[in-house]
């Protein structure tokens, strides 16, 4: 068993560039939480907005669509950020998007490739998850918007645990780049964040469309999404403006806000 590099706060910072750097206001890190989103969420609000803060194991780690994240001690990557923006929420459609694509950018400056995202942020690598973003937001409608940016990598996991706590195929970082920092990557992927973060708050998300395309491992693919109470079936041709998915049915085109994607396997002969 390979020995855990455990996170060293000062050694993020001092990766990080100057830029990321100053709009860091409090890097936190905890040998354990609950949640790194659930412990952002209980600073005052005002205290959020530039606080990062990391865990080596969390003991209620929390998915999308009230799932629970496996979040063993032993080596991966549980980290929240808060966002404040001077915007309405109708304008962030796009955030858990910019989000993914700051992940993905991370994970490729470290080293890795063949990634892709499957809407809305889900990390893959050969049709198994690395990696899932969870954003919450707080505050009025109209803005200003309070968002609390959490993502989970997986780093290094022990596959037997791991099989029977995770209930969709998985991979970890260590297969792919065994001698992947985890301090380097938390300040990657922190630096990554504010950079595009700042950059969306000021542009919104078309600088981002060319690079989404790039990423997008959806885009012609044959899905089934359960949305709502239903499921529907069709092929995927990309996002529109807002960070919709765009679903062919065959009898109409869809623009879905919301969903839980499943990839049907093309027939091979
Ligand atoms: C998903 O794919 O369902 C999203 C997973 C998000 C997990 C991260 S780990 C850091 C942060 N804290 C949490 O409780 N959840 C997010």
């Amino acid at each position: 068993m390979s020995t855990v590099e455990l996170l060293d706060r000062d050694l993020i910072l001092s990766q990080m560039d100057s830029f990321a750097r100053k709009q860091v206001t409090s890097l936190i890190v905890n040998a354990s939480l609950d949640s790194t989103n659930s412990a952002l969420q209980r600073l005052p609000v005002k205290q959020q907005s530039g606080t990062a803060i990391m865990a080596e194991l969390q003991t209620e780690g929390r998915g999308r669509r009230g799932r629970q994240w496996y979040s063993p001690k032993g080596g991966n990557l549980y980290l929240s950020l808060g966002w404040c923006f001077n915007k309405p929420l109708s304008e962030l459609g796009c955030l858990p998007l910019v989000v993914a694509l700051s992940t993905a950018t991370a994970l490729t400056r470290s080293g890795l490739q063949r990634h892709l995202i499957k809407w809305p942020n889900d990390l893959m690598l050969d049709g198994k998850k690395l990696c899932g973003c969870l954003v919450e937001m707080q505050g009025d409608a109209r803005g200003p918007c309070h968002a609390c940016l959490g993502v989970g990598i997986n780093i290094q996991m022990s596959s037997s645990e791991a099989d029977s706590a995770i209930d969709q195929p998985w991979t970890d970082l260590q297969t792919w780049l065994p001698d992947c920092s985890r301090n380097r990557l938390a300040a990657l992927l922190l630096e990554e964040l504010i950079t595009q973060l700042s950059l969306f708050s000021e542009k919104g998300f078309s600088p981002f469309k060319s690079h989404w395309q790039r990423m997008d491992g959806l885009k012609g693919q044959q899905v089934d999404i359960a949305a709502g109470q239903g499921t529907l079936s069709g092929t995927v041709s990309g996002i529109n403006d807002n960070g919709a998915l765009i679903l062919d049915t065959g009898v109409e085109t869809l623009s879905l806000h919301s969903g839980e994607v499943s990839i049907i396997p093309a027939c091979s002969e």
